[in-house]
């Protein structure tokens, strides 16, 4: 498959990219697991990343088209790939059409996961994430813990809590969101791309999304 995940933060884009890569093997490509680990590595990337990031704005549409022209041009996005965080605003969806054009290219699906304000919030501020790089497991206290002790079930890392967890971030994240992402609804609709999913449950959220990528094949 080769979709687009919108929705806002905490919506459940990267859980819900996990397991459709586990389906079909499509690579998840998710912009903040790749900025968070140049991040870690203090890369010139990640030196100019982190400032913004920790304050809940986004990173300039010139850097993220750079990673993304890289990535989107690995052999292993050949099988298929759930971009999951971007595009994030338009002139990203407006380089990432003119760069799928040049590499022949053609998207499936976008999908919205359609999650209420209320339960995006209590989701943020309950998130917890597993601390190894090569894993990134995600949790939540709530609805999907991990061990007793605060480890990841799958690898045994202890699990955090991002640097944009704070409630000023996270605020700042939920206003850029509404300002500059939001948009990209009425961009893919006119595309005819875009399925609009009203997101509670992830893995229904997956049948879902399988279910019209079937329709539409
Ligand atoms: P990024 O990492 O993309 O963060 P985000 O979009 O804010 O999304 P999140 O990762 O917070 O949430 P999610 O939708 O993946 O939800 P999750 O599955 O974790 O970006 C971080 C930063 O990087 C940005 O602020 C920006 O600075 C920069 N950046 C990234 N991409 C960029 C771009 N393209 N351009 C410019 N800057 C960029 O789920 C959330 C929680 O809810 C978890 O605890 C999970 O367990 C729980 N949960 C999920 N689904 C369910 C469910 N169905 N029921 C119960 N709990 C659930």
């Amino acid at each position: 498959m080769k979709i687009i995940l919108l929705g806002a933060p905490g919506a459940g884009k990267g859980t819900v990219a996990k397991l459709l890569s586990a389906f079909d093997g499509s690579v998840q490509i998710s912009t903040g697991d790749i900025l968070r680990a140049a991040v870690r590595e203090r890369s010139d990337l990640g030196k100019k990343a982190k400032e913004y990031m920790d304050k809940g704005d986004l990173v300039p549409d010139s850097l993220i088209m750079k990673i993304m022209e890289e990535r989107l041009r690995e052999p292993d996005c050949e099988k298929g790939f759930i971009l999951d965080g971007f595009p994030r605003t338009i002139p990203q969806a407006e380089d990432l059409k003119m760069l799928l054009e040049k590499l022949n290219v053609q998207l499936d699906l976008v999908i919205n996961l359609d999650v209420p304000k209320e339960v995006i919030l209590d989701r943020l501020t309950t998130r917890r994430t597993c601390s190894n790089p090569d894993c990134q497991a995600i949790y939540n206290i709530k609805s999907n813990p991990p061990t007793p002790d605060g480890k990841c079930t799958i690898c045994g890392s202890p699990v955090i809590q991002r640097d944009d967890e704070t409630e000023e971030a996270i605020t700042n994240r939920l206003e850029t969101y509404n300002e500059k992402t939001a948009p990209l609804i009425g961009f893919y609709g006119t595309e005819g791309l875009l399925r609009n999913i009203f997101s509670l449950n992830s893995k229904e959220t997956v049948e879902e999304i399988k279910e019209s990528l079937k329709l539409k094949v």
